[in-house]
């Protein structure tokens, strides 16, 4: 059926923070990409957020390359999403100092994550890292989205756009949409190959727990090789057996089949003839990927040609929204 409706519009972001793992990819790009389709979609670096953390800054600069060629490799098309970059977009920084002011101190000091970050970075509690929920409802309100995709970890900030939005229709007029969270529905959260107790983690010290989905073929198979399992040996989804749950899940992602599908494919067979066909469903699934990230890595222009029509387009559509506020807000127009 042709959908003649106005689609629904779609917003996330992801922090350029070094190579991204199959967690990144299996709870948040591997979606964004499924998402285009019925959707119309925005998906930013978002380096603004990155910086507050101390950062390196060619580092800082290398990896928002390689993550605007990531996501592009894993499936988001620039050409039917908006792709960009969030320093790009000026208009992110200029909402973000009129929500500041309709934001309370109260309600910054209660996110968690400022709690457990300022305590990890004790020497560097900035006003940016306080502020970040901020400049995340910015990024949303912006544009008006109706449906955000994120992890548990930010719902919590999700909760607060909603609130300054409220807070900001009420004061000076109804403008921006309350967004709702988008919570994949398969598969969302990928563990540790070391300790499936934990989420996967690049910061994790055991480079064996975390695979990366540059990573080649062979260290892909070892990395699962050597993932920690129970003794028992059946490959049945079960409570408690948290190192086989997670890789059947991670089997039936990249497979796309049923975990009652893969429970019968390896009725029988041990752990070690699982690991094995997890590891190499894995790289055969992300060879395209990594083929497609070193192509468009050696073809800068046309990378630089993709974020700059996403850039573009972002503002046009940002810039309508942001005048209105600044209009409502009291600011003389321009
Ligand atoms: N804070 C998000 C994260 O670290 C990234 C992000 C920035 C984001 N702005 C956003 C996600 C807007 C969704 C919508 O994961």
């Amino acid at each position: 059926m042709e959908n003649t409706e106005k689609k629904k519009v779609i917003l996330s972001g992801i922090q350029p923070s070094g190579a991204f793992t199959l967690g990144n990819y299996v709870g948040a790009i591997k979606n964004w990409a499924k998402l285009q389709d019925d959707y119309s979609c925005l998906y930013m670096i978002a380096d603004m957020h990155a910086i507050t953390v101390r950062q390196d800054p060619a580092k800082l600069r290398r990896n928002t390359l390689e993550a605007y060629a990531a996501i592009v490799a894993c499936g988001v098309d620039p050409e039917n999403s908006v792709a960009f970059i969030q320093s790009h977009v000026p208009t992110h920084g200029m909402l973000n100092w009129l929500l500041a002011c309709n934001t309370q101190f109260g309600e910054l000091s209660r996110m968690t994550q400022f709690k457990d970050k300022s305590a990890k970075h004790a020497d560097d509690v900035n006003a940016g890292l306080f502020t970040y929920p901020v400049l995340m409802a910015a990024d949303i309100l912006a544009y008006n989205a109706d449906l955000v995709p994120v992890g548990v970890d930010q719902k919590q900030h999700l909760e607060l756009t909603r609130d300054i939005a409220q807070r900001f229709n009420q004061r000076y007029g109804e403008l921006f949409t309350l967004p709702d969270g988008y919570i994949p529905p398969q598969g969302a959260k990928i563990m540790s190959l070391s300790d499936p107790t934990k989420k996967m983690s690049k910061s994790d010290e055991n480079q064996n727990s975390c695979v990366y989905i540059l990573d080649d073929k062979d260290t892909i198979i070892r990395k699962f090789k050597r993932a920690v399992t129970d003794s028992d040996s059946c490959v049945k989804y079960a409570e408690g057996k948290d190192g086989i749950n997670n890789l059947i899940t991670i089997y039936s992602v990249v497979t796309g089949k049923s975990v009652e599908d893969v429970e019968r494919e390896f009725d029988g067979k041990g752990y070690g003839d699982f690991k094995l066909a997890v590891g190499e469903a894995v790289a055969d699934h992300l060879a395209p990927v990594r083929e497609k990230f070193n192509d468009l890595m050696k073809n800068k222009d046309y990378l630089v040609s993709c974020y700059k029509r996403g850039d573009e387009t972002a503002f046009k559509i940002s810039s309508r929204i942001v005048s209105k506020a600044y209009h409502k807000a009291g600011f003389v127009d321009r």
